[in-house]
């Protein structure tokens, strides 16, 4: 079973963010990642997500929002800390957000529309790894506080599916340790019994 596709996916890897470094991907590839990342399955053709670039300068604006939001909510920040959180979004040359936008009236529960956003993540993910960049998906605390996906540009009923930090890398990461799939399914055996 020869093939480049299976290769990739038994190998992928997540890069630390501070080893992506420039060139980001092209407008032309970004453009191709999104087509890709938009082609996966939806239940009923909702179309339940959207993606915000974060690229250039306005990294370091958001980094300073997002400094801001955290003093606001913690008191003052240590030296430390205030540089984390500023760098957050210029560590790699290109984030993409994989936004949740759940569609309202619809005979789709909201669960699906969820998980047709984590499934254009990954192709997201995969699609840039592709092309050779590394990639890393995170959410971090700002996914999970109201104004802080505000500040990043979310209406208040998008949820975010997950950062993804793109960048060039030539090394090569340590293997993590994987789960043992071959314990990971077995045929079909009746009802749950607990
Ligand atoms: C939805 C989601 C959110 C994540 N959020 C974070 C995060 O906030 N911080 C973090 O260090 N890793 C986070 N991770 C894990 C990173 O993607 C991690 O680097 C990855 O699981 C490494 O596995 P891989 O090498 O198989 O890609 C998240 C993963 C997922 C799927």
């Amino acid at each position: 079973m020869a093939s480049p596709v299976i290769d990739l996916l038994l190998t992928r890897n997540s890069t630390p963010i501070r080893e992506l470094k420039e060139p980001a991907p092209s407008n032309a590839e970004i453009a191709t990642l999104i087509r890709i990342a938009s082609r996966v399955p939806d239940h009923g053709r909702m179309e339940p997500w959207r993606f915000i670039l974060y690229r250039g300068d306005t990294r370091e604006r958001v980094g300073r929002m997002l400094a801001d939001l955290a003093e606001k909510r913690e008191g003052p920040l240590s030296d430390v800390r205030r540089e984390k959180e500023l760098t957050r979004f210029s560590r790699a040359p290109l984030v993409i957000a994989v936004v949740s936008t759940p569609r309202r009236n619809s005979r789709i529960p909201d669960w699906e529309m969820q998980l047709s956003g984590g499934a254009a993540a990954m192709n997201l993910v995969i699609a840039a790894n592709a092309m050779g960049y590394g990639t890393n998906w995170i959410t971090n605390w700002y996914a999970y506080d109201e104004e802080g996906r505000h500040l990043l540009g979310l209406a208040p009923h998008e949820r975010i599916i997950g950062f993804v930090h793109i960048g060039t890398f030539d090394g090569v990461v340590p293997e993590r340790p994987r789960p043992d799939a071959s314990g990971l399914y077995a045929d079909y055996s009746g009802p749950w019994e607990g």
